[in-house]
């Protein structure tokens, strides 16, 4: 069974779909990067997995059960956490207070919550340098860390990362790749959505999204064979 299967999934803003019957899977254990240029309907797609969209059709199961109408607070209770796009940390909070505020859904475990801290810490040193400073002084790869790291404080079984590398330099977007595969062997799946095909080296699993559909996806030893030109850029 799959961590996350996807079926048939239309979504939209209004009477026209945006997403138009999408479907894939993402097993246990994996990294998978679904990569598309802007408007293609990545974000749609992981809002809907996280409950802040309703889709017209079709159905989000994890771990096999449908996640029908369930809430984001249900939904990150069960084990699934959004990092949005555009980071959304709180400025005017300290980074340990936003990390804090990651692990409301577990608030009544302080031993738990302090286990997790130290693991986010481990993931980021650079974040225990910040920890009392506010967010809004943090630089723009700090800011994606302490997103990341927000995400990661309720412990989620599956981590939903949306466009890490944006603005960031491609050393710091290195950086942020490379400790998914870390989240990924610590226990946590991950589904990381991109326009970045640098990623690709990362993916146990790409999905090519364009125009609201899954034009392509590929596992393993595949995802070196993928022609970008022709699958994604459209050429
Ligand atoms: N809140 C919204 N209202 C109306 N249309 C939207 C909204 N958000 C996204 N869209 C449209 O849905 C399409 C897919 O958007 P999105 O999922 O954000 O793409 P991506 O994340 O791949 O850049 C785009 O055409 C975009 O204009
Ligand atoms: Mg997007």
């Amino acid at each position: 069974m799959s961590l996350l299967e996807i079926r048939d999934l239309v979504v939209g803003y209004g009477p026209h779909p945006v997403l138009h019957g999408v479907n894939f899977v993402v097993e246990e254990g994996e990294v998978c990067v679904l990569l598309g240029l802007n408007g293609a309907g990545k974000s749609t797609t992981v809002n809907t997995v996280a409950g802040l969209l309703r889709p017209t059709s079709g159905q989000v199961l994890f771990d096999g059960k449908p996640l029908g109408r369930k809430a984001p607070s249900a939904r990150v209770k069960q084990g699934i956490s959004l990092c949005p796009e555009g980071r959304r940390v709180f400025p005017r909070l300290t980074v340990r207070q936003n990390l804090r505020l990651g692990a409301w859904s577990r608030r009544r475990s302080p031993k738990a919550i302090r286990e997790q801290l130290n693991l986010v810490y481990d993931y980021f040193p650079r974040l225990v340098e910040r920890e009392d400073q506010f967010a809004g002084t943090l630089s723009g790869g700090e800011q994606q860390m302490l997103a990341v790291g927000r995400a990661l404080m309720s412990r989620p079984r599956l981590l939903l990362i949306d466009e890490a590398s944006l603005g960031l330099s491609p050393a710091l977007a290195k950086t942020v790749w490379e400790v998914t595969s870390r989240i990924r062997d610590d226990g946590t799946t991950v589904l990381m959505v991109e326009q970045n095909a640098g990623a690709l080296p990362f993916a146990d699993r790409a999905l090519i999204m364009e125009k609201g559909t899954l034009i392509h996806t590929a596992v393993g030893e595949q995802i070196r064979n993928v022609n970008l030109r022709e699958a994604y850029l459209g050429a």
